[in-house]
């Protein structure tokens, strides 16, 4: 009697916690954070038995809660099922070119990030095949240098207006397996970044992926009118998009194709 009383009162208490819709949460104790990075967490009401995870980078003068509602991801993960991470750099712009950062496990802002994952990927007993990673401008910059210096985790990344053409093997020496599959935007007008950041960042990358700098497929008015995407293999495609400046916005449903969530 007192025992059914009680086991209804915590079900009752389940409940309303189960109907209180999601919310982005700080993480305060993800693990090893040698660069004081803050960790906010967006964990889908309809969470997947094993999610994916997506890692959203805000811009220089951005913030996790700016960009947890600027960008689509907490709704896609309603309908997708993952969960998604929004780390925020105290110092508003990140620190992707520093020696410690473009180093794997080199004790930078990637390393605090990369950890970020791996405490979600054991909390949420996520799929490992499915770690993806994005981000604007300067969190443009971080997607590039955590998909080169952590490799081992990211298995697929959007750069937004970035660019960088650093020897991408030099930040994980000695690793052999393989490398995310890789998506650039940049507007034509965009004078922060300048347009030849496009092909360098590409060529940096066709180099680590073992294709060649020129374009196998060139598609018109791809994704959107107006624009271009250059494939230049399978895990490589960069898309110029015509009459943009800085930033591009972040492009969900091709991001959700490109990751596999979406068809
Ligand atoms: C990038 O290279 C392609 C050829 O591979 C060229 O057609 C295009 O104009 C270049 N884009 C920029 C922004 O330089």
């Amino acid at each position: 009697m007192l025992f059914s009383s009680f086991a209804s009162a915590l079900l009752c208490g389940v409940s309303a916690v189960l109907a209180q819709r999601a919310t982005l949460t700080q993480v305060t104790d993800f693990g090893s954070n040698p660069a004081d990075i803050r960790m906010y967490l967006y964990v889908p009401d309809a969470v997947a038995a094993s999610p994916g995870v997506v890692v959203s980078l805000h811009g220089a003068s951005g913030n996790a809660q700016q960009q947890f509602k600027s960008t689509p991801y907490a709704k896609l993960a309603e309908q997708y099922g993952f969960v998604a991470i929004y780390p925020e750099s105290p110092q508003g712009a990140w620190d992707a070119t520093s020696a410690e950062s473009r180093t794997h496990e080199g004790g930078g802002a990637s390393q605090s990030i990369a950890n970020m994952v791996k405490y979600v990927l054991d909390t949420y007993n996520a799929e490992a095949s499915k770690v993806f990673v994005s981000g604007i401008s300067s969190g443009g910059t971080m997607t590039n240098t955590l998909a080169a210096a952590y490799p081992d985790i990211f298995k697929g990344a959007v750069i937004y207006s970035a660019g960088s053409s650093d020897n991408i093997r030099d930040m994980y020496p000695g690793y052999t397996g393989s490398y995310p599959e890789i998506q650039l935007y940049l507007g034509s007008e965009d004078t922060v970044i300048g347009s030849d950041a496009f092909n360098s960042t590409l060529a940096a990358w066709a180099a680590v992926l073992g294709y060649d700098d020129t374009p196998d497929r060139v598609l018109g008015d791809t994704p959107r009118s107006g624009w271009t995407k250059y494939v230049l293999g399978s895990k490589l495609e960069g898309i110029w998009a015509q009459g943009v400046g800085h930033p591009v916005f972040t492009q969900g449903a091709e991001d959700m194709k490109w990751w596999g969530f979406a068809r």
